[in-house]
């Protein structure tokens, strides 16, 4: 089992470190290398993502990822940016279904903005479409002014589009996860005035026919957005598009309390895998040894069951993470009164323990 580990940016080389002593603690063999991506590797070679990353990557049967970004690289040309090091490893790896489960663990009911009722035993699956959309349509530029009165750019633009396969796969992902739950799908759309969303909620439909024992319904973007904070307890697995998903996706872990808690899978078709925390680098934290190593815990679970076939070490991990919940132990990010605030480092070697 060969595991590629990108730790990254900001709090990335932290939470990474803490999953690293994770998996080494279970009584499986791994082959683990890190390299640098983001800011790190544009630092060190001038490139967010350099060749022998991405080899690496491609190499592995799966990769561990941290965080990427800061904002001291805002003003970069933007294919040097820490992001294009995620976009070009999703593309490259064809990694087309995210997966990104939005759960209220029950001990952090009361970190969630919304009232207890609305989100206590909260578990939903967004689906996001990862390698298509407007993320990585053509044509994309800018167009310079033609008069001469204005220096630079006087229009951009980003082309979104979809094909059918992309669609197909992503949805038979979304209807299989659904009969492994409660059998049903929302697949979120922007149909009222999107051609390439008219095309996809058309093709789901179609692909949804080979699945008659799982439920399909349809909502409108912004309606999703809404239903999310109102009722979210509706909501089983959601399937969408790239953008509407990266959306989604931050609003329903938000919802949970839990953003530091939450894992994220991307597989492509043969279940090679990139594993990540579902929040980002924050840099403002980071070094301070303060950030939530859990999400990154879990992602490692995850890589284990989707892209490693060790379903039994995956819930082991998993346990051992509700264990140190149950036992009060807390980051910054998910304290309350009556818990106990425990470090980076110190949250990894109680799962360790609990291991
Ligand atoms: C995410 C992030 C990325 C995205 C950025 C960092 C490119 O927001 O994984 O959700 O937009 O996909
Ligand atoms: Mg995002």
């Amino acid at each position: 089992m060969k595991i590629a580990v990108l730790p990254g940016d900001g709090i990335g080389t932290e939470i990474v470190a803490e999953a690293v002593k994770v998996l080494n603690a279970l009584d499986l063999k791994f082959e683990l290398e890190t390299a640098l991506v983001g800011g790190a590797a544009f630092e060190a070679y001038g490139h967010p993502l350099p060749e022998a990353t991405l080899k690496l990557a491609k190499e592995a049967d799966a990769v561990l990822f941290g965080a990427v970004g800061d904002w001291k690289y805002d003003t970069l040309d933007r294919h040097l940016r820490p992001e294009q090091a995620i976009l070009g490893l999703r593309k490259n790896l064809g990694l087309f279904a995210n997966l990104r489960p939005a759960i209220c663990y029950e001990q952090l009911v009361g970190a969630s903005s919304l009232k207890a009722e609305l989100i206590a035993d909260l578990d939903i699956l967004i689906i996001r479409e990862l390698t298509g959309d407007i993320y990585f349509g053509q044509p994309r530029g800018r167009r310079i002014a033609t008069d001469g009165h204005f220096p630079g750019a006087e229009e951009a633009f980003d082309t979104m589009r979809y094909s059918r396969p992309e669609i197909e796969r992503i949805a038979h992902v979304a209807f299989q996860a659904a009969r492994k739950r409660s059998k049903r799908v929302t697949s979120v759309d922007k149909a009222n005035v999107l051609e390439t969303f008219q095309f996809w909620k058309d093709v789901v439909t179609e692909v949804g026919r080979q699945y008659p024992d799982v439920a399909l319904d349809h909502m409108y973007v912004d309606n999703a957005a809404m239903q999310l904070v109102r009722a979210p307890k509706k909501f089983d697995v959601v399937v969408t598009g790239n953008m509407f998903g990266d959306i989604l996706s931050d609003e329903a872990a938000m919802l949970t309390g839990s953003i530091g808690m939450l894992p994220s899978a991307s597989l492509n078709a043969s279940n090679q895998g990139l594993f990540e925390p579902s929040h980002g680098s924050a840099p403002d934290i980071a070094g301070k040894g303060i950030a939530n190593p859990l999400a990154t815990i879990l992602s490692a679970a995850m890589m284990l069951r989707y892209s490693l076939n060790q379903e039994a070490a995956a819930q082991r991990i998993e346990a051992a993470v509700k264990s140190v919940l149950a036992q009060g132990l807390r980051t910054a990010d998910i304290f309350s009164p009556g818990t106990t605030q425990v470090s980076t480092l110190e949250m990894g070697a109680a799962v360790v323990a609990a291991l």
